[in-house]
């Protein structure tokens, strides 16, 4: 190894060898995750053709989205999150997603959490339940019509989004903001209404606020 080091470094090549792939990264492409989720941005998808022949969400954008803990803890004991099946508007989600041993997850929970986005700001919004983040939620626009969120007693809402049942354990308070603002950077082909000029950013906060007080 020092033998080659030193070959290395006189062809200038160390710095590719001495970066060994995240062990994660590894374990994500041996598990063959990287079969059904991309993770290198930006996003590549341009059609609606490109959107149908993905396998799984993008994930290049993982340590902008989701919170460390529940991401680690999902990998082990992945519950559905969609209440249909990817890509579907009428079949329900058929679960069954792959599971990961805890020390597995937890390499690859690292490798997830460096993959992040510069439109993602850090330390702007403070979950928070509001009546202007509720109404938008509820009755503006209607959130609620495809999403599923926790109601008084039990869960209500559509299911054409993700549930986002338990959103503010699940996901970063920061991205969800970003997402409303900049919906096109993450998800180009539109599986959302985009929300730029139909709401305010003020607004889009509120409502960043208000889904990332779901329990
Ligand atoms: C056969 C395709 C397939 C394989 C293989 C696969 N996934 Fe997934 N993955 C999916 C689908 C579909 C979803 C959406 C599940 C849901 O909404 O309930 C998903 C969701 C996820 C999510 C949450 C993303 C989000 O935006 O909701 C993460 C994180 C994830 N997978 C990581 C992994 C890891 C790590 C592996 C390898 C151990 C893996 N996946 C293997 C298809 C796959
Ligand atoms: C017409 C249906 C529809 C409406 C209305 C809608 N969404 Fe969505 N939303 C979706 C779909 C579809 C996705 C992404 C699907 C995917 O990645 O599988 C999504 C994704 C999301 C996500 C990311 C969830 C995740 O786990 O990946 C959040 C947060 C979200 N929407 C919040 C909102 C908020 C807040 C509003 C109202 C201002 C709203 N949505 C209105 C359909 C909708």
């Amino acid at each position: 190894m020092k033998q080659l080091t030193k070959v290395l470094l006189g062809t200038g090549l160390l710095v590719l060898a001495a970066a060994p792939a995240h062990a994660g990264e590894k374990i994500f492409a041996a598990k063959k995750c990287d079969g059904c989720h991309y993770t290198q941005g930006p996003a590549r998808e341009k059609s609606i053709a490109d959107q149908l022949a993905k396998k799984g969400p993008e994930l290049w954008y993982a340590g902008s989205k989701f919170q460390k803990k529940w991401l680690q803890a999902w990998l082990q004991d992945p519950k559905p999150i969609r209440s249909l099946k990817y890509n579907s508007l009428t079949a329900d989600n058929p679960g069954g997603h792959p599971k990961l041993a805890a020390a597995n997850a937890k390499a690859v929970t690292d490798f997830l959490m460096t993959l992040t986005s510069k439109s993602v700001k850090a330390g702007v919004i403070k979950p928070k339940k509001n009546p202007k983040g509720r109404l938008i939620f509820v009755k503006k626009m209607p959130c609620s019509g495809c999403h599923a969120f926790p109601g008084k007693k039990k869960f209500k809402g559509g299911r054409s989004g993700p549930s986002l049942v338990g959103a503010g354990k699940r996901l970063n308070p920061d991205w969800i903001f970003a997402y409303l603002k900049d919906t096109n950077e993450f998800k180009p082909v539109r599986a959302m209404p985009v929300f730029k000029g139909l709401l305010r950013e003020k607004d889009m906060k509120k409502v960043a606020q208000y889904v990332a007080s779901f329990k």
